[in-house]
């Protein structure tokens, strides 16, 4: 099996990333073409589930606003050096090299190894772009992919806080607050109202039949990323803004954090793909857009910082040895996009012969499980006859696996 397959299987949310590309594409943004024809997927098969031609002109407006726009912002906060976390497949660096910025970009390993190479090419191979693989959730591995960086950071975040659960979000915003703290600088992001930008574009240029094609977008990004749910604390969800904008406020403030929202409506530039629409169509669009906000977040100088979480987690272990067709395991560290690739192999290479029945997993010095380990988890557990049986578990990881529906822990 290669790395790139193991990769893949740990962690299918990057397929998000290539849609995403791809729907630049149908906008009309002339770098993405280029990108697109690179990674060969101009045949669009990432496309195929958008049931029909208007869904995905939908979406080619939603993703064409958001990326215009942030590159304005990131560009208008003033700051040098813009860390995309996540930078997918988009053409930003190159858009930051045109304008004199640094570029950093920082994604899953299986994203930057693809993604690296064809985009620092297309951005003239500049020495001020650099592409490192890493774990949001993870603050050791954001931390070594920035410590070069100097000066205060635009970090920006598109496309990628729906996609983790309550306790995962809750160790994203810490970890960028560290860095912010670290290096000085902002954090913009369109995620929290991502829903609410969804929403009123397919409502402002479809009117009735917006919801059909909403929730076949929605069903393609759960698909392609196995997660379940789309939101969190940190999602604003249309049915409940109040309540809901009050809770994403209220986290980022127990993280010390104070958020400025920058009006959509005011900062969207002119977009390619309008030629595609409608001026009726376009007019409600840029109405709607109005009622829309991206996030400018930043320390809150007046409350007192949070200090005292030690953000360097251990490095990843795994001992096994296989006794009567039961896998002894002992994880130590965290069990994330970046290790659970490592657990993976042994997994395979323990059960080449198919002959596991049962996991016993010794988690006496687990700190962590994210969804990419409880995914294996799962994946590991339909392949044996008798349950996994988990011990020695913090309270917090215990919470996670009872959660997940693991019930032998004890
Ligand atoms: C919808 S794409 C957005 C990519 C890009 N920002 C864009 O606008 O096209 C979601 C991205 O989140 C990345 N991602 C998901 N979980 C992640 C994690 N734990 N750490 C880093 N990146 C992650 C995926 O690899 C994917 O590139």
């Amino acid at each position: 099996m290669s790395v790139r397959s193991i990769e893949a299987r740990v962690n299918p949310v990057y397929l998000t990333a290539k849609t995403a590309v791809c729907l630049m594409v149908q906008a009309g943004i002339p770098e993405a073409d280029k990108i697109v024809h690179a990674l060969a997927l101009e045949n669009n098969a990432l496309l195929q589930n958008m049931t029909d031609a208007e869904t995905i002109l939908g979406n080619a407006l939603v993703v064409e606003a958001k990326y215009r726009t942030m590159c304005r912002l990131i560009e208008a906060s003033g700051y040098q050096t813009c860390v995309d976390l996540p930078c997918g497949y988009t053409p930003k660096a190159i858009y930051m090299v045109e304008h004199n910025r640094n570029f950093v970009g920082l994604d899953l390993p299986i994203v930057v190894g693809e993604a690296g190479p064809i985009i620092r090419q297309l951005a003239g191979s500049a020495e001020n772009v650099s592409f490192h693989g890493v774990d949001a959730t993870n603050y050791t591995s954001l931390k070594k992919a920035l410590q070069g960086c100097v000066g205060p950071l635009c970090i920006s975040t598109e496309g990628m806080m729906m996609y983790f659960s309550d306790d995962e979000v809750d160790n994203v915003i810490a970890n960028i607050q560290c860095l912010l703290r670290e290096h000085g600088g902002c954090w913009i992001t369109p995620d929290p109202e991502y829903a609410l930008q969804f929403c009123g574009t397919f409502r402002a240029v479809f009117g009735e039949e917006s919801l059909a094609k909403l929730m076949a977008t929605k069903d393609e990004a759960q698909g392609q990323s196995a997660v379940a749910a789309l939101g969190n604390a940190f999602i604003i969800e249309p049915t409940d803004i109040q309540n809901s904008q009050a809770r994403a406020e209220t986290l980022l403030a127990k993280h010390s954090l104070k958020v400025e929202k920058v009006n959509l409506g005011e900062h969207m530039p002119e977009l390619s793909v309008y030629k595609q629409f409608a001026p009726e169509q376009i007019v409600r669009f840029k109405e709607a857009m109005h009622h829309c906000h991206y996030w400018v977040i930043t320390l809150d100088e007046a409350k007192e910082i949070q200090t005292d979480r030690p953000r360097e987690e251990q490095p990843f272990e795994l001992q096994y040895t296989v006794k009567k067709g039961i896998l002894h395991l002992a994880l130590h560290g965290r069990l994330d996009t970046i290790s659970a690739p490592k657990l993976l192999l042994a997994w395979e290479e323990a059960n080449a012969d198919g002959s596991i029945e049962g996991v016993r997993i010794d988690c006496a010095q687990l700190e962590y499980i994210s969804s990419a380990g409880i995914r294996l988890l799962l994946e590991m557990q339909e392949n044996c006859s008798r349950h996994i049986v988990f011990s020695g578990a913090s309270v917090k990881v215990k919470e996670i696996l009872q959660q997940k529906g693991f019930g032998d822990v004890i």
